[in-house]
């Protein structure tokens, strides 16, 4: 059975794309953030591990965190610049920033903003970074030209982000289970943000041309998602963000229960004594600003 997918009805303005994920992130998408955060460490940890090492900050840099979150890749950023250099993270979730802020660690700042239009300091910063965090902007060549005019002419992006979900299964595979018991899921446009909106690199290369992006190399990243201890463990939390939230908001319990029971028939045979782990498929993005 196919799932019911519902159309974009009408077109959205930039600025109502970015209202709706202002609004998400400050709801329940922070918050499913910060209570799986142990988890979703072991699903990506890996892929974050191999922006940073790209992204090679040194001692004395000057670096941005967009979308930083929890302030995780912030922290290593920051130890790799050292006393002498200064991580900015910035963030659009107030609850995820008053996390990351709790660290207390000295030469970072964090900021609660929308990083597309957020007035950086000019041409003063060596590296843009981001893990996951760069697909959210109604619109992205706006926010990428605000990144450019914030480094200094050497400096370089470095970001990683989710290839299209067809080569996602861990994304995938529960979404197409539920989906036929539950009410019609959001289906985004091709320019729309979202999770999976960097997935076409030709797309992604035109926004980072049109901001003024140069030497840009794309690197696929590909390796088994964690997504949970147990199956058990993944149902207790579906639906609660992500893709599914909608639809299970609006579902009724018997829905609920189908669509529960479809994901769990699909994930069960990925259930290891090491987790449940389907592929996952990454662009590891660099650029310079000039
Ligand atoms: C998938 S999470 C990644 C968080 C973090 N980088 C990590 O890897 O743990 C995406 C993050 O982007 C943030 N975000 C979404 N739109 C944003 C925007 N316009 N400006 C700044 N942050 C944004 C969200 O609040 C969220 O913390």
């Amino acid at each position: 059975m196919k799932p019911p997918l519902e159309k974009n009805p009408v077109e959205k303005t930039p600025a109502e794309l970015a209202a709706e994920q202002a609004a998400y992130w400050n709801g329940p998408g922070g918050k499913g953030w910060l209570a799986s955060i142990e988890r979703i460490e072991q699903g990506i940890g890996d892929f974050g591990k191999a922006a940073l090492t790209a992204a090679s900050p040194r001692p004395g840099e000057k670096a941005i965190d967009v979308g930083c979150g929890l302030g995780g890749t912030t922290r290593a950023l920051a130890e790799a610049v050292g006393a002498t250099g200064h991580v900015l993270g910035v963030d659009i979730s107030e609850e995820l920033v008053a996390s990351a802020r709790s660290h207390r660690v000295p030469n970072t700042t964090f900021v609660v903003g929308n990083a597309a239009t957020h007035p950086f300091e000019p041409a003063s910063y060596d590296l843009v970074f981001s893990r996951f965090g760069v697909m959210f902007f109604g619109d992205p060549v706006a926010a990428f030209k605000n990144f450019q005019q914030a480094l200094k002419p050497d400096g370089r992006l470095v970001f990683v982000c989710w290839r299209k979900p067809d080569e996602n299964p861990w994304g995938l595979t529960p979404v197409r289970a539920a989906a036929p018991f539950l009410p019609p899921l959001p289906r985004p446009g091709p320019e729309d943000p979202g999770q999976f909106a960097f997935g076409d690199r030709t797309r992604v290369e035109r926004i980072l041309k049109e901001a003024g992006f140069t030497a840009l190399s794309f690197e696929p990243l590909d390796q088994m998602v964690f997504m949970g201890k147990t199956v058990a463990d993944i149902l207790a939390s579906a639906g609660r963000f992500g893709p599914l939230a909608r639809a299970f908001a609006e579902a009724t319990p018997e829905q609920i229960e189908k669509a529960k029971a479809a994901i769990a028939e699909a994930l069960k045979p990925h259930e290891t004594p090491e987790g449940v782990r389907l592929p996952g498929a990454c662009w590891l993005v660099r650029a310079r600003a000039t």
